[in-house]
């Protein structure tokens, strides 16, 4: 208040300062009644529902039915509480907490089926579908090389190797050093921990999907949960928000701009059957599905995995 100010102007002063203050203590109140235990603390996600609210371990179970069978290759590795216990990390910034109850069931089918498709080891004739062997791999099985690059930032540590591991692989040097500084975990020097621990590896997903693989792009989170507004490049680039463009974050052409090419359509199948199993139902997978058409964020080059 500027000094002079009448004994008007002051009383006016006073009563706009009690309700800034009345106004202040009841959102903070209401914070607090939103907090909703260990898996959501302190953040503006708080009063939306969490994901334990709408994906118990039954439907894990279902998702990933074939996971622990015999002839898997990561039998007992991935579990329920993993996935939960690396969702906390992220929940509070929106992780399935965004948009209401229907958008996370839809944002967790659709980072699920990212999953499930790049672990799976289904086939045509795998019994149960070739869609109910999600988690059936926590890495690379035959590696072809150590995906070393030199790289100023991110320099391969000597004997370690780079190779495909987690729930979205991670490939090269580059990619586990980056995922390491997020997450704060020396992935750089320890890549094994992303095939040795199932919530640092369910971590890594959910950071590279939480995250642009360049500044100033969107995430595969943003573009999916309607955070991001396309430019006229985008659109003209047929880049819309959708589970299509989630798929142009992540693998850049290596899936998108190819048509309706087998790597994209079976990340489209895993994503509705989860929808379907969890009851959203593939009628509710959202506009712009695919990415058959779309222009790439980034070239191959640059792109986060195979
Ligand atoms: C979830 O939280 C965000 C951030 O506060 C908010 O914008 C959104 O409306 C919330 N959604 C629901 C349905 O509570
Ligand atoms: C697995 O990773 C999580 C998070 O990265 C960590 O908190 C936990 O201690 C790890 N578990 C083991 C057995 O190392
Ligand atoms: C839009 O696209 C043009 C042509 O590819 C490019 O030169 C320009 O930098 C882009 N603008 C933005 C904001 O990305």
């Amino acid at each position: 208040m500027a000094a002079g100010a009448s004994y008007r102007t002051a009383e006016a002063s006073f009563l706009i300062l009690t309700v800034t203050l009345i106004l202040a203590a009841s959102i903070d109140a209401k914070q607090k009644a939103c907090d909703k235990g260990w898996e959501c603390k302190g953040s503006i996600y708080c009063c939306n529902e969490t994901i334990t609210d709408f994906f118990e371990v039954y439907q894990f179970e279902n998702l990933f039915a074939k996971r622990n069978s015999p002839v898997a290759h990561a039998v007992g590795f991935w579990d329920y509480h993993s996935f939960i216990t690396a969702s906390t990390v992220f929940q509070p910034l929106g992780f399935g907490t965004t948009g209401g109850k229907h958008m996370g069931m839809m944002e967790v089918a659709a980072f699920l089926g990212h999953v499930g498709s790049k672990t799976s080891c289904g086939y045509g004739v795998a019994t149960g579908g070739p869609l109910a062997w999600g988690l059936c791999y926590n890495h690379e099985m035959s590696p072809s090389q150590s995906y070393c690059n030199p790289d100023y930032l991110y320099p391969c540590t000597p004997g370690a190797d780079y190779y495909g591991r987690g729930a979205i692989p991670v490939f090269w040097n580059y990619n586990y050093g980056i995922i390491g500084d997020g997450l704060k975990i020396d992935l750089l020097s320890h890549p094994e921990y992303l095939e040795q621990n199932a919530t640092t590896a369910f971590q890594a997903a959910m950071w590279r999907w939480m995250n642009p693989i360049k500044k100033k792009q969107p995430s595969a989170h943003d573009v999916f949960v309607g955070n991001w507004k396309p430019t006229k490049n985008d659109t003209d680039a047929k880049r819309l928000p959708g589970f299509g463009a989630t798929m142009n974050v992540l693998y850049g052409d290596q899936t998108c701009g190819q048509g309706f090419a087998d790597s994209m359509n079976n990340i489209i199948s895993h994503y509705q059957y989860y929808l379907d199993l969890m009851g959203v139902g593939r009628q509710n997978s959202g506009d712009n599905l695919d990415c058959a058409e779309q222009v790439p964020f980034n070239p191959s080059y640059k792109s986060a995995s195979t």
